[in-house]
């Protein structure tokens, strides 16, 4: 049916509540000075770490004042500027709104690396319509690295383009495995045993959303986590999928609520990550 002949009530429903790509665009720009100015707040608590107040949320996992700090941050503002759409943040949860647009945050990616005066933590934003993410933003305050993307318009670095790796094999490169005791012992074991076999090399950095980022950048070539949820992951895939890489169907199976298993790759080394994915004990 061509648009000029919808009726006036639908016209007047997609003028307000359907994200076009114009609304995406404009949401993607504000989203950019945004995680600026949260990853410098999170930043002023980072020098003044030591004064942190600081809870344990299961074993090796932290919140502190900064983590919630931050994302009220993120929160407030985006409320302000785009009232009418979800948010769904690791510290305050899921708030359902009317538009079919939902942010996704993580205010802190890597808070034991935060917490303990090392480099490796990231702020993380994503914008998910109808099961598509259409924004994926990760800042790393500590290099001043913003990885943006807007789904299909390519992605960047501090606005710079990048590309996944060309590597063809496993060895050809780092592949990043992501653990914390929530994770599967099992599968992680196997995930390592099986790139020691292949002649591999492996990073874990503390940060999944910053490995993720790291894969769209080329600088590694795959990235396993037996579970992460959707604010940890959510920005990283929309990246890599947009520089040639692979990654799998998180959303899949409710994980923007339940999360999911994670791989990414480089275009050629997906063949190689599928391996490890099956025999860490999933199903591909
Ligand atoms: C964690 C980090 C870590 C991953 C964990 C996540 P947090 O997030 O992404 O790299 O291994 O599974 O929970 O707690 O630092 O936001
Ligand atoms: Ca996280
Ligand atoms: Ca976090």
């Amino acid at each position: 049916m061509q648009k000029k002949f919808l009726p006036l009530k639908i016209k007047v429903f997609e003028l307000i509540f359907c994200m076009t790509s114009e609304k995406i665009t404009n949401r993607f720009q504000t989203a950019q000075v945004l995680i600026r100015e949260a990853g410098i707040l999170a930043h002023e608590w980072f020098r003044n770490r030591s004064a942190l107040i600081v809870e344990k949320k299961g074993e090796h996992d932290w919140v502190s004042e900064a983590d919630h700090a931050v994302e009220k941050f993120i929160k407030k503002k985006l409320g302000l500027m785009f009232p009418k759409d979800g948010f769904f943040g690791e510290e305050s949860g899921f708030l359902d709104q009317k538009n079919s647009g939902i942010w996704v945050v993580d205010p802190i990616d890597g808070t034991t690396c935060f917490l303990k005066g090392l480099y490796s933590w990231c702020v993380s934003i994503a914008f998910v319509v109808n099961n598509k993410i259409e924004i994926g933003l990760i800042y790393a305050p500590c290099s001043d690295e913003l990885f943006a993307v807007q789904r299909g318009n390519g992605a960047t670095l501090n606005g710079k383009p990048i590309k996944s790796s060309n590597a063809k094999s496993l060895s050809e490169g780092i592949v990043a495995i992501g653990y914390s005791p929530k994770q599967s012992i099992v599968a992680t074991k196997k995930a390592f045993e099986f790139l020691l076999n292949e002649g591999a090399v492996f990073h874990e950095i503390g940060s999944a959303a910053l490995m993720i980022a790291y894969v769209a950048a080329g600088r590694y070539i795959g990235f396993y986590e037996f579970h992460l949820n959707s604010w940890d992951c959510l920005a990283g895939i929309a990246l890599v999928k947009e520089t040639g890489g692979w990654a799998n169907d998180f959303l899949s199976n409710n994980g923007l609520h339940k999360g999911n298993s994670v791989l990414v790759s480089a275009p050629g080394t997906k063949k190689a990550m599928l391996r490890l994915f099956s025999y860490a004990g999933h199903k591909i």
